[in-house]
């Protein structure tokens, strides 16, 4: 048997940002590929849309009603889990923000507000699950990134910067936690339609300009990337560590 198990069955995981988008559908694959899944966002009426989903998908949910840049919150989330003896098996850092100024726009209240939701939340909610992978001896972590921290884009900098910062935040815990059976990885999706994106995608020629540097020539729907994130999460990444895998349509293997 080569086959490894692509299961996420007996699996607890915790997705930040599970409220929509992306979040949301990582959330309830995981609980299609058998997981149990806490599911995080400030918004309560979406954590029970997101719960009622999971559980029809044959999971439980557990759902924190919780602001990603508090770190109070976060340390509240992993002292009940601890409570509840629920553990941590898989955790995704997906709540993430954008606001598209340009760079001599950008004042303090932006730089923090987008460092703050997208990079700090993403290092304390690393660290209070690693602390516990040690303990029991492995875990997967993955960091949504973008396709914006690895190339320019008009995505404005203090983004991008965040987005780079995790690519080489994964690299970082993963050579640290490595040996206690953590695989720490990254996922950079392209432009995929989601409440983020909405407005933008809306606009024919931004998304024409989009689809001209796509050799997919198309959006990412959002199945496309809960099939990577499974994988990810699952005993078949066992071996894949510190890496970002591109979920991009092929935008960033192009040269000229
Ligand atoms: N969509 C894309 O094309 C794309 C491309 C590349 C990367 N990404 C990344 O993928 C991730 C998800 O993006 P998305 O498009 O799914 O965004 P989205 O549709 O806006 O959803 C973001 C989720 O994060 C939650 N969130 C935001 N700030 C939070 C905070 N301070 N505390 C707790 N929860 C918070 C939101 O819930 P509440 O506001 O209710 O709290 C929501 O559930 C982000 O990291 C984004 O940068 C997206």
């Amino acid at each position: 048997m080569y086959l490894p198990s692509f299961s996420l069955k007996g699996k607890t995981a915790l997705v930040t940002g599970a409220g929509r988008g992306i979040g949301r559908a990582i959330a309830i694959g995981y609980a299609e590929a058998g997981a149990d899944v806490v599911i995080v966002s400030r918004t309560q009426s979406d954590l029970e849309e997101v719960a009622d989903q999971i559980q029809q998908a044959g999971g439980k949910a557990y759902t924190f009603e919780a602001d990603v840049t508090n770190k109070r919150h976060i340390e509240t989330i992993f002292e009940k889990l601890d409570t509840q003896n629920v553990k941590i098996d898989i955790l995704v850092n997906n709540a993430g923000m954008n606001i598209r100024s340009k760079a001599l726009e950008v004042s303090d209240e932006e730089w923090d507000t987008i460092m703050n939701t997208n990079l700090r939340s993403a290092f304390w909610f690393s660290q209070k699950a690693g602390e516990r992978m040690k303990e029991n001896r492995g875990g997967k972590i993955i960091t949504i990134s973008s396709v914006a921290g690895h190339v320019a884009l008009r995505t404005g900098v203090v983004y991008a910067s965040t987005k780079a910062a995790i690519i080489q935040m994964t690299k970082n815990l993963a050579l640290e936690w490595g040996q206690y059976g953590i695989n720490v990885n990254s996922i950079g999706p392209w432009y995929f339609n989601t409440p983020l994106t909405e407005k933008l995608l809306s606009d024919k020629d931004y998304l024409n300009d989009i689809l001209a540097v796509t050799p997919q020539k198309r959006v990412g729907e959002l199945p496309d990337l809960v099939g990577p994130a499974v994988f990810l999460a699952s005993d078949a990444a066992s071996y894949v560590n510190g890496q970002t895998l591109f979920v991009d349509g092929g935008m960033t293997i192009q040269g000229f």
